[in-house]
């Protein structure tokens, strides 16, 4: 049984498909803050299979404890958090408290039951401002905003946690930059209020939500001035999650060593898109023209950022497999189908 936090949000929900398809019983765990319950529907109704719903807050040390008890997990996936880069900036406070204090409720409800295996989400966005390219795991961390530092601060709780008991079995997986949906058009990213990020975005100015895309920033040092990140297809990063959890069932523990039980993974493509390329992929499969203007840099923004996905192929065996224009045509399904995201 698998014990997914935040398993009714955008990256938990495909996730929550993989596994389900790939014969786990799950639980979900979830205060659908940013979610709405609509989407594990859909995932029972796209893997024809029930999943368990507990609503609860991961702030909140004895619900999690009565809710793992209940579902008898031996591993879970922490997705819960919270993820806007500006409102970290003007509340650090709440981003630390879901985030960090979350995280260290659900460490201490795992170790009253017995719970030793976690994946966790963590971000790119730890290493900050990319000093080379492609980046690789050990590149120096220097998070820019409270959301990274939350990540980055959640990464170090679980590498002592590890020290302490190395009979624990950790993944930390740092995404690049999730997009597209699932292939039913049926589940997909359903942001509240104004997207912060890219595609999104261009989602709703395609389906008519919004008029024009502001792209932020064309004096980049990059091929065409746009900002460049690794777009990962969030199926892609979904099995990433499967491949974890078979990479830390495989540790032997006689011969375990500081690496192998607590691991730090990058995933992404290892290839970089301009906004401007995004744009004109989604245009192309969608039939859309997407108008767009070019708006003064956004603060805190950098000029590139992608993965070396070396790491993951070798210890997890996990490649990503969809190109852009599958994350852009897969986007462009769920977001035609369902105009207004889950509210029908
Ligand atoms: P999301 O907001 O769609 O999903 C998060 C889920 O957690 C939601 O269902 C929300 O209701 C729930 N949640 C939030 N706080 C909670 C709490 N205190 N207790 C219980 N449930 C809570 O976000 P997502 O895009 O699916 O991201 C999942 C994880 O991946 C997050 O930790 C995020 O920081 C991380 N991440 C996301 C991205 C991205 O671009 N989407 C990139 C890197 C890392
Ligand atoms: N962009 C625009 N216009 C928009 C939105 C974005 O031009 O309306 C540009 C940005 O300037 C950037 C690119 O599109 O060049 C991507 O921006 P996103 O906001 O989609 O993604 P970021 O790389 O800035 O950040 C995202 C998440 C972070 C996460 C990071 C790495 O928001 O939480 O990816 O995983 F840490």
């Amino acid at each position: 049984m698998i014990f997914v936090t935040g398993g009714a949000g955008y990256i938990g929900s495909h996730t929550c498909v993989e596994l389900l398809n790939a014969g786990y019983d799950v639980t979900v765990f979830d205060n659908f803050s940013n979610s709405s319950p609509e989407a594990l529907v859909r995932v029972q109704r796209i893997t024809g299979r029930k999943l368990q719903i507990i609503q609860g807050d991961c702030r909140d040390r004895s619900a999690l404890i009565a809710a793992l008890q209940q579902s008898r997990a031996n591993a879970v996936i922490h997705f819960a958090g919270l993820k806007a880069v500006g409102e970290s900036v003007s509340k650090p406070l709440n981003y630390y408290d879901h985030n960090v204090v979350g995280a260290l409720r659900l460490l201490e409800a795992m170790q009253t039951c017995h719970v030793q295996t976690i994946v966790f989400s963590s971000s790119a966005t730890v290493y900050g401002d990319p000093v080379y390219l492609p980046i690789t795991e050990d590149h120096p961390l220097s998070p820019t905003n409270p959301y990274g530092r939350s990540k980055w601060m959640i990464e170090e709780i679980l590498r002592d946690a590890y020290r302490s008991d190395s009979l624990m079995r950790i993944c930390i997986l740092r995404y690049f930059n999730p997009v597209g949906a699932h292939d039913s058009g049926l589940i997909g990213e359903d942001p509240q209020g104004i997207p912060n990020n890219l595609m999104p975005f261009i989602a709703q100015v395609a389906v008519g939500r919004r008029e024009h895309l502001n792209i932020w920033g064309n004096d980049y040092s990059t091929h065409d001035g746009t900002g460049v990140r690794d777009y990962i297809h969030v199926v892609d990063l979904a099995i990433g999650h499967i491949r974890a959890l078979a990479a830390l069932k495989n540790i032997n523990s006689a011969q375990n060593d500081q690496s192998s039980g607590c691991m730090t993974v990058n995933l992404g493509t290892g290839q970089g898109y301009s906004v401007m390329d995004v744009l004109r992929a989604y245009e192309k499969v969608s039939g859309c023209r997407i108008p767009y203007q070019i708006a003064p840099r956004r603060s805190g923004d950098i000029a590139a950022c992608y993965a070396d996905p070396q790491l993951a192929s070798q210890v997890l065996g996990w490649k990503a497999r969809f190109d852009l224009e599958a994350m852009c045509r897969d986007s462009w399904r769920w977001q035609s189908g369902n105009p207004s995201g889950y509210q029908q």
